[in-house]
C-alpha cells in the first residue's frame, strides 16, 4: 500500500512538473519521497532556484510562504494548511511597527520562522544557521531581533551589537529544561549533546555544540564520536542515521516533537498533487516587501 501510494505520488510528480521539499523534521515517509530534504535556509535556497512549476513544502506554513515569496510565479502547495508554527504565531506586523516606534535607530531582524506580514516590516531574515551573520552585517549598533527570545539571546552571546528581543519561542524546544540535560549528563557524561539555538539560554550554555539543524548535520559527520545526544525536533534522528549509519542517536528529551511538524502524510502529498490545493499565495503587496528581508539574508549568506 505505502509503496503503491509513493509510487503513484512519483507518477503525479513528473505529470504536473513538482519537486517536493522536505524539512529535516518531517515524518520519515515524507523525508524518503521528497526531492530535498534540509533546514530551513537550504529549503529556502531550493525554493528559489528550483525549475518546476510546482513546489509541494513539506513543512509548515511560514516555508510555504517563504517559497511564494521567493518564487510568486510558482505554485506553492502546503499539504496541510493548518501545519502552523506557534511562535511565528507570537507577533503580528502591527507589533514590529509599534516596537520601531520605540527604538528608531534599530534595525530589525527577523527570524524566518514568522510571517510573510511580519517579515514584510523589517530590514532582513534570518533562520537559526545565519542569525549572526545578518544581524553582524547591518550598519545598526541596535537590533530588534524578533520573534524567538532563545534565538536573540544565542545572537547577543555572538555579537557586539545590542539585540533587543521579542517575547516569542519555540514552544518544543523551550519544554526542555536544564534539569533534563543535566539527568542525561549524569548518564552519558563522554557523549556530546548538541541542542539547536532555540533552547533555553541555559541549556544553550551547557551544551557542547549549539547550531541548526545543518549544522547538526555537519558537527556529527566531521566529528570522531561514535554517540550523540540530539536537543533539537526527534525528525531530525532519521536524516542523522540515515547519513551517519554507524554512529548512534539519542533524543536529549522525549518533549522535543513538534506536532505540527507531523501533520502531513503520504495521502495528503499525493491530494494535494492530484489537486494542485492548497496552494500559499502571498499577497503581492506584502510579497514584495517582504522579499527585500529575504533577499537580504540570501545576500549576506
Ligand atoms: P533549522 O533552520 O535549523 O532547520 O530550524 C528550523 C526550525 O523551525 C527549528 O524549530
Amino acid at each position: 500500500m505505502k509503496s503503491e501510494i509513493k509510487e503513484a505520488i512519483k507518477k503525479l510528480k513528473k505529470e504536473k512538473d513538482a519537486v517536493i521539499l522536505a524539512h529535516n523534521y518531517q515524518i520519515e515517509d515524507i523525508q524518503d519521497i521528497a526531492d530535498f530534504v534540509g533546514d530551513s535556509y537550504d529549503l529556502s535556497k531550493k525554493a528559489a532556484s528550483s525549475q518546476a512549476d510546482v513546489i509541494v513544502f513539506c513543512g509548515v506554513y511560514f516555508m510555504a510562504e517563504t517559497a511564494s515569496i521567493l518564487s510568486p510565479q510558482k505554485i506553492v502547495i502546503l499539504p496541510e494548511k493548518t501545519a502552523g508554527c506557534p511562535l511565528a504565531d507570537t507577533i503580528e506586523a502591527e507589533d514590529v511597527r509599534e516596537i520601531r516606534t520605540r527604538h528608531p535607530e534599530a534595525a530589525v531582524v527577523c527570524y524566518v520562522n514568522s510571517s510573510a506580514a511580519v517579515k514584510a516590516e523589517c530590514d532582513a531574515c534570518c533562520t537559526s544557521s545565519n542569525a549572526v551573520k545578518v544581524v553582524n552585517s547591518l550598519p545598526h549598533k541596535e537590533v530588534i531581533f524578533v520573534p524567538d527570545k532563545n534565538l536573540a539571546n544565542y545572537v547577543s552571546l555572538n555579537t557586539i551589537k545590542e539585540i533587543i528581543p521579542w517575547k516569542g519561542c519555540c514552544n518544543t524546544h523551550h519544554r526542555v529544561t536544564i534539569e533534563d540535560l543535566w539527568k542525561v549528563r549524569e548518564l552519558y557524561p563522554d557523549t556530546p549533546i548538541l541542542v539547536h539555538p532555540e533552547c533555553r539560554p541555559e541549556v544553550v550554555e551547557e551544551a557542547d555544540f549549539v547550531g541548526g539543524t545543518t549544522a547538526i548535520m555537519n558537527f556529527v559527520k566531521k566529528s570522531c564520536h561514535e554517540k550523540f545526544i540530539i536537543g533539537t525536533e526527534m525528525g531530525m534522528l532519521y536524516p542523522l542515521q540515515k547519513q551517519n549509519p554507524d554512529k548512534e542517536f539519542f533524543l536529549l528529551s522525549q518533549k522535543l516533537i513538534c506536532p505540527n511538524m507531523k501533520k502531513i502524510s503520504l495521502e495528503q502529498v499525493y491530494h494535494s498533487l492530484k489537486n494542485l490545493e492548497p496552494q500559499i499565495k502571498v499577497p503581492p503587496g506584502i510579497a514584495e516587501k517582504a522579499l527585500k528581508a529575504v533577499n537580504k539574508m540570501l545576500e549576506v549568506s
